[in-house]
């Protein structure tokens, strides 16, 4: 840890992001921001850069554990990750992505699971995956006042079902589905729905035919707002880049970079300079010495 006075990072705080806001976006035709964080310093970063909306998504179980797909995350972990969101982030409405089975099985077990986001981990609303039939449970949730955003199309929480990551709703009968379910959502109280590889097309025309706003990832411009996963923008996450993510910079290069100067640093006693080492005075040091 450097001893070196940071530069003042303070800045007048934002307004809070909340679902009005989200609405009132959508009216004015405004797109909504959204990304991924797991972590206190992205979310601090994300806040500070202005982002509407931080998720605290289940592909923490991919992109930060390891684990082979979004299966295997626990509320545990969930929670525990969103909490250190929430103490980084202070304007950007929160979401809490309800991991697998924490909310399939019973309205009241999801219910209850919900509430934990908010009252454990500071989240301001929670996400789920499934159209109809998860009705019941976003009508349970929102019905105790937790704001729910739904997710359709590519659901990765049901990719052995779907057999694997991808496109979904690019035939004319699951592209009705796709729209039915959206409209159950908004009408069990969803406040919003993120929309995954779905055909551009159908993303804007769902999107015209619900009044909540959708927020797309790998459907195209004409969502009311746009989400990506954080380690794909930051090129972090070395094992795969799906085709509908933007690189913002190769942060696992340069990390490599980094580690590797490192080694080589220490290896070769380039590492640490004076500058990292604490003094002593020669008086201190003298009598140390003496008195040994
Ligand atoms: O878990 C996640 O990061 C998500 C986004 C892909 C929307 O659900």
């Amino acid at each position: 840890m450097s001893t070196v006075t940071p530069v003042s990072t303070s800045t007048s705080q934002r307004k809070k992001v909340t679902t009005l806001t989200f609405r009132q976006k959508k009216e004015r035709g405004e797109p909504i921001t959204m990304l991924t964080a797991y972590d206190y310093p992205t979310a601090v970063a994300m806040d500070k850069a202005g982002i509407d909306s931080i998720l605290v998504g289940d592909s923490l179980a991919m992109v930060v554990l390891g684990y082979e797909n979004t299966l295997s995350v626990t509320m545990d972990e969930m929670l525990h990750h969103a909490r250190a969101v929430s103490r980084g982030a202070k304007s950007a409405l929160l979401v809490g992505d309800m991991p697998f089975m924490s909310y399939q099985v019973t309205a009241e077990e999801a219910l209850r699971n919900a509430g934990r986001f908010l009252q454990e981990a500071g989240m301001d609303a929670v996400k789920l995956e499934g159209g109809r039939d998860r009705a019941e449970a976003v009508r349970r949730i929102t019905g105790a006042g937790i704001p729910v955003m739904g997710h359709l199309g590519l659901t990765p929480q049901s990719i052995h079902q779907l057999g694997g990551f991808r496109a979904q709703g690019k035939t004319a009968s699951a592209a009705k589905i796709l729209l039915e379910d959206a409209k159950i959502l908004e009408e069990a109280g969803a406040f919003s729905l993120v929309l995954e590889a779905v055909p551009a097309r159908l993303a804007e025309y769902i999107s015209k035919q619900i009044s909540i706003p959708t927020i797309g990832i790998g459907a195209g411009a004409g969502c009311d707002g746009q989400v990506l996963v954080t380690h794909d923008l930051l090129g972090l996450f070395d094992r795969f880049t799906p085709k509908f993510v933007r690189k913002y910079a190769d942060f696992h290069t340069e990390m490599n970079k980094a580690f590797t100067q490192y080694i080589d640093d220490v290896e070769t006693k380039r590492f640490p300079a004076i500058e990292h080492t604490v003094e002593m005075t020669d008086e201190e040091w003298n009598e140390f010495i003496s008195k040994k």
